[in-house]
């Protein structure tokens, strides 16, 4: 059975422990309601280190007010014994209550996170309270924590899924170091379900110099394809059905590319077209470089085809990496 951690000192004080016995430590960071996706960075993270910890925190800091914080699954006992079945174990989960506690008084109301999902945008006020612009602002902020700080890979965080979330991965970045600073991990293991995540997480370590090597692991399907994701317990049986048409045309739009058709525009359309169809309400569908996730126009070096489309009001992200 893992030992359940929640407090930042506690974790900080095992970690130190252990490692001073030699040991090496792997982190799994999650938001919980863990499916295989998530258990298999947790077999992944055993190929790398003696011991394993998984983190289980809803970040406030990623949702911007208008997403789906409040409701976002969750079901912590689940989740330990899904984690008490992968073998080798876990051997702590870090389940802190608030990581943007830092002991100040509080505002009244703060640390309700997400109770206004209506309040979508902060208004700024000028002179005389006109109205002079808006801007978008993560639960977190709105919460009135006294946390400033963020974490930006300024260039990879305004890419695909940073058009539409423009908090989210600052968000990420930010407590992905929080983690990185309190679990100090030997390696980190983060799946390519969400390939711009995992990039950007290794730009911000080798940029600013963290002692984690950080490991991309592949995508887990069910068995009808559609890639898992705790989201997907929000779509009804209809949505699914449609939304494997992303996984479907993604996999037509590879095989397209490996009998020779490298023409972006075209496997891009062939994917549009079928989500389309299909009744999805696509985001984005890229063809971008695995390395520097920028758009490309002829398939020449190794790439990623990356999609993001809305099936009711569940957003679904898919990767598929093409190497010809
Ligand atoms: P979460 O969505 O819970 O995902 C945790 C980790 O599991 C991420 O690295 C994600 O890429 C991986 N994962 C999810 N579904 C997967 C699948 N089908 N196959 C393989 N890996 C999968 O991503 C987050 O949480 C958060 O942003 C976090 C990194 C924890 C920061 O808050």
């Amino acid at each position: 059975e893992p030992e359940i951690i929640t407090d930042k000192n506690q974790m900080r004080k095992w970690s130190r422990t252990m490692r001073s016995k030699g040991k090496t430590i792997g982190l799994v960071p999650t938001m919980g309601y863990l499916h295989e996706g998530h258990i298999s960075l947790v077999r992944e993270a055993h190929n790398h280190t003696n011991l394993i910890v998984v983190s289980i925190y809803v970040n406030p800091g990623q949702f911007s007010t208008t997403e789906d914080l409040s409701t976002y699954p969750s079901d912590f006992d689940r989740d330990i014994q899904k984690l008490m079945a992968v073998p080798g174990g876990v051997d702590v989960v870090f389940h802190p209550y608030n990581l943007y506690d830092y002991g100040q008084r509080k505002p009244s109301g703060a640390n309700n996170f997400g109770s206004s999902n209506d309040n979508c945008e902060k208004t700024i006020c000028g002179d005389g309270g006109k109205v002079e612009k808006k801007e978008v602002v993560s639960c977190l902020e709105e919460s009135g924590l006294g946390h400033e700080t963020w974490v930006r890979v300024e260039r990879l965080e305004k890419l695909l899924c940073g058009k539409s979330r423009p908090v989210f991965f600052r968000g990420v970045a930010t407590v992905v170091t929080k983690l990185f600073n309190i679990v100090e991990p030997d390696v980190a293991v983060f799946g390519k379900k969400d390939y711009q995540q995992w990039r950007i997480i290794q730009r911000m370590v080798r940029d600013l110099d963290f002692s984690v090597e950080v490991i991309g692991s592949d995508i887990v399907r069910d068995n009808d394809g559609l890639a898992m994701s705790s989201r997907n317990v929000h779509l009804s049986p209809e949505e699914r059905e449609k939304a494997l048409s992303i996984n479907k045309s993604l996999l037509r739009a590879k095989s397209a590319a490996e009998k020779g058709q490298v023409d972006c525009r075209e496997l891009i359309n062939l994917v549009i077209q079928a989500v389309d169809k299909a009744g999805g309400r696509i985001d984005y569908a890229e063809i971008i470089d695995q390395e520097t996730l920028e758009a490309v126009e002829e398939i020449s070096s190794p790439v990623v085809f990356s999609i993001a489309a809305w099936f009711g009001r569940v957003r679904l992200i898919d990767n598929m990496e093409i190497s010809l």
